[in-house]
């Protein structure tokens, strides 16, 4: 990564008080406000990112990153935990409060390691888990080879419909009857649309297996009311605080109260150690954050926003999965504008525009995955949604020059700073 003194990104905001590290490492400080001009200057349209509040980045920074606090609140291993086992109490109760769950664990140190906990909690390695496939939208976690899921235990992946791009839950039904698993996980990274929760409910229920939510993606919609929750119906939901929830990196695990003491036991001692206390205090910042009105009212944005843009992208030329979306996510394959979803992915980062590429419902090719969770942060609207379209038709399709669509990049991101003054 190419090193950035700090007087050449001297125009990039910081929402936190540099000066210390600027005067001790300024090797670091630069790279560090590279990023920052990085992230301010190009769009943000990555859909698992999101843009911290400074009250998320101040917790972050703040001398809990220091202190050692192994165990639970009340049942420390280490000395000096009063604050740690406090502000523990209060992410936990903001947690519950703001889910509606009996308990929640906010230890995990990412959504990979919530989900371990869920497994290590209810599975014996060996056992069967019926999870979404790779190819379909499934996580790393639900059975990739190289991760501890596809190496531990059985998986069997289910998938969506070619044609519709929707979750085939007679697959699913057939699936679970053929194969018995222990688990059942419902969650995607690339699912533009709610998953069924009843439905896997009640499959789960019908071959006598624990129903996972891994909600990592929704979980801030959930928290401002703007996608259903699977609190009622799934015995263990995984999250991350991160993405849409817009709080610091990390995992978090809701249960009820019978599954408690598993799922704690399974975070510590079992897969982690000390729980990052930093972390757990910015976790709480943001579960407080999520908890007002104005966090419903940019819920409800996101998801409007990402409508606007699907809508955009069709007008555009795009196929868009799923003919739309109704959370924050959108997955549009480039084909028929003649360009496969790596080739589109490029042209797009030249022009400054940042994403994914993702598995395609329909097959080999990859297509685009979009959020805007991130740019909803920043302020724009609808009309910047329609714009964001436009800039994307105009970088996919063959020709059209990068340098001039970068400057428009930039003029809606200048009016719209991530961390404004
Ligand atoms: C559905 C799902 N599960 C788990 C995770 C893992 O989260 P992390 O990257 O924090 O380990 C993600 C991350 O994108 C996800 O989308």
């Amino acid at each position: 990564m190419p090193v950035t003194t700090p007087a050449a990104s001297a125009d990039a905001a910081l929402p936190q008080d540099f000066d210390a590290l600027l005067h001790e490492d300024p090797e670091v400080a630069g790279i560090l406000l590279a990023e920052s001009g990085r992230q301010s200057s190009t769009l943000q349209l990555v859909a698992a990112e999101n843009f911290t509040s400074p009250a998320v980045l101040a917790a972050l920074g703040s001398p809990l990153a220091n202190k050692y606090a192994e165990g639970y609140p009340g049942a420390r291993h280490h000395g000096g935990c009063e604050q740690a086992d406090a502000v523990e109490r209060v992410a936990v109760r903001r947690a519950t409060t703001l889910f509606g769950a009996d308990h929640a664990n906010v230890q995990p140190h990412s959504g990979s390691s919530a989900v371990l906990a869920a497994y290590a909690a209810l599975l014996r390695p060996g056992d069967t888990v019926l999870a979404m496939g790779l190819a379909h939208g499934g996580h790393l976690t639900h059975g990739a080879p190289g991760n501890f899921s596809g190496r531990w235990f059985e998986f069997a992946g289910y998938g969506v419909d070619p044609d519709s791009g929707l979750i085939d839950h007679t697959q699913v039904r057939a699936l679970a009857r053929a194969r018995r698993p222990k688990a059942i996980v419902c969650g995607s990274i690339s699912y533009p649309r709610h998953p069924d929760y009843e439905t896997f409910r009640e499959i789960a229920d019908e071959v006598g297996a624990y129903l996972i939510a891994d909600a990592a993606h929704p979980m801030g919609l959930i928290a401002g009311g703007a996608a259903p929750s699977p609190v009622p119906y799934a015995d263990v939901v995984c999250a991350t605080t991160h993405k849409v929830l817009r709080g610091p990196r990390g995992g978090m695990i809701l249960c009820g109260a019978e599954l408690a003491e598993r799922i704690d036991r399974a975070v510590f001692p079992f897969t982690q150690g000390g729980a990052q206390m930093h972390t757990v205090a910015a976790k709480a910042v943001a579960f407080g954050e999520a908890a007002t009105p104005a966090f419903a009212v940019y819920a409800h944005q996101v998801v409007a926003h990402a409508r606007a843009l699907a809508a955009g992208l069709e007008a555009e030329g795009f196929d868009v999965t799923t003919d739309g979306t109704d959370t924050h996510l959108v997955v549009v394959d480039p084909a028929p504008l003649g360009v496969d979803g790596r080739t589109a992915r490029d042209r797009l980062m030249a022009a400054g525009m940042v994403l994914d590429t993702c598995a395609l419902p329909h097959g080999d090719t990859r297509g685009l995955r979009l959020g805007t969770a991130a740019v909803t942060t920043q302020g724009m609207d609808e009309a910047d949604m329609a714009r964001i379209a436009a800039l994307f038709g105009a970088a996919v399709r063959e020709g059209d020059d990068a340098g001039r669509l970068r400057a428009e990049v930039g003029e809606l991101t200048g009016r719209n700073p991530p961390y404004p003054g």
